[in-house]
């Protein structure tokens, strides 16, 4: 097929990023792009990711390498899956969809937000069998088990929740966007409209986008602060997880882990994993990037549980990194959302395959062709106090 957007030329996510921002009003694209204040932890996830050095081996026969690997006993054909990422249809038009069917059929796994754009019902459907769910802990409890219930029903065998927006982050971006609800037409608004005819006409075409799984509860909502009670809740507690570990049959994650004893706390009441994440730097800006705060914690853990990681996943290398200090799996949140940002669902199939093919190479360089045999012996030993 004939390249027209230039995709086959993005030679990495990094790339993706660059055509995404060109083809998005600035307001929209921060809110996908932006971190918490500084931005410190968004841009110190990803340089923490490039710091972790692994050492090739040579001579070792790399002419079949498998990329496949197991968690939480379900086998998919890459170790990472698409990251839950609210109202991603206000970045690019029928996204959420668009990367619920690219897991399905590059069969690795879709995590449905609660805050998606699209219900958990029609992303159950469009991922077939790949879907989890993840969900927010609301402060009223009916909320919080009426989407339990729809995700029982609509049965997604995963559920992870989300432990790490006591409040939600400050984002400096969004306040200066002035990005408000209900959303506000000002004049740079209007320009930035102007300036990105494309996604404005597809985005009319498509209907508004709207936190899709609590449409009727946020009808009424009036302010920021209305939508963000309905959806969290600073009084969640391990109480609270522990009525959602008895009350849930299926495997549950908890996500949001950094300090070891939360995630030895969470293997104590029976949770099947955690992911280690910072929110991809969202939240706060203080705290650490995940892959330095991953070996403690598997260290801790003792593979009790599955260990899962996220925040800063660009290049397909990053997976073996994740790997070789204690993970499992990882998901990748950006690094899709880019692809779709740049060109729909030809971007993220262009973002798909830029991960795929540097995970295949970077195995073959490293001399293991096998995914699930990497671990710390990969890692570049130090010498003695560096
Ligand atoms: C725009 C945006 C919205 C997000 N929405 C959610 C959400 O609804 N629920 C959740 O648990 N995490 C959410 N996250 C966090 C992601 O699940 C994931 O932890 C993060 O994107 C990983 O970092 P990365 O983007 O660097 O890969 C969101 C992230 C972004 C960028």
């Amino acid at each position: 097929m004939v390249d027209l957007m230039g995709l086959d030329r993005a030679a990495s996510i990094d790339d993706l990023r660059r055509m995404a921002r060109r083809r998005i009003p600035r307001f929209a694209f921060d809110l996908v792009d932006g971190g918490a204040e500084s931005e410190r932890n968004l841009r110190r996830n990803s340089e923490a990711f490039e710091e972790v050095t692994l050492t090739p081996r040579y001579m070792v026969d790399v002419s079949k390498i498998d990329t496949r690997a197991t968690v939480l006993g379900q086998n998919f054909d890459a170790p990472f899956g698409m990251a839950p990422i609210g109202m991603l249809n206000a970045f690019w038009p029928d996204a959420d969809l668009t990367l619920a069917r690219l897991c399905k059929r590059e069969n690795i796994p879709y995590v449905a937000s609660s805050a998606a754009s699209t219900t958990l019902e029609e992303l159950a459907e469009a991922a077939d069998g790949n879907g989890w769910f993840q969900l927010y802990v609301s402060g009223d409890p009916k909320v919080t088990e009426g989407l339990v219930a729809r995700a029982e029903a609509a049965d997604y065998k995963v559920m992870m929740v989300t432990a790490d927006v006591p409040a939600a982050g400050k984002r400096d971006r969004d306040i200066r966007n002035q990005l408000a609800v209900p959303f506000r037409i000002t004049p740079e608004v209007l320009l930035q409209l102007a300036l990105h005819p494309r996604w404005s006409l597809e985005t009319l075409c498509h209907g508004k986008p709207n936190i899709a799984n609590y449409a009727d509860l946020l009808k009424a909502a009036t302010s920021y602060a209305d939508v963000q009670k309905t959806l969290i809740t600073p009084g969640f507690t391990w109480e609270d997880l522990q009525r959602l570990r008895d009350r849930w049959k299926g495997r549950l994650l908890v996500k949001g882990i950094l300090h070891p004893q939360d995630a030895v706390q969470c293997a104590d009441m029976g949770c099947d994993g955690i992911v280690v994440s910072n929110h991809g730097g969202r939240q706060v800006a203080f705290g650490p990037p995940t892959i330095e705060a991953l070996p403690a914690i598997a260290e801790a853990v003792q593979g009790r549980m599955a260990i899962i990681v996220d925040s800063g996943v660009r290049r397909g290398v990053d997976l073996l990194r994740a790997k070789a200090l204690g993970a499992d799996f990882a998901l990748a949140g950006r690094a899709l959302a880019y692809g779709v940002g740049a060109g729909g669902r030809a971007g993220a199939n262009r973002a798909m395959e830029i991960l795929k093919l540097e995970l295949v190479r970077a195995l073959g360089q490293l001399g293991v062709p096998d995914f699930e045999a990497v671990g710390p012996s990969q890692l570049t030993a130090r010498a003695p106090g560096f």
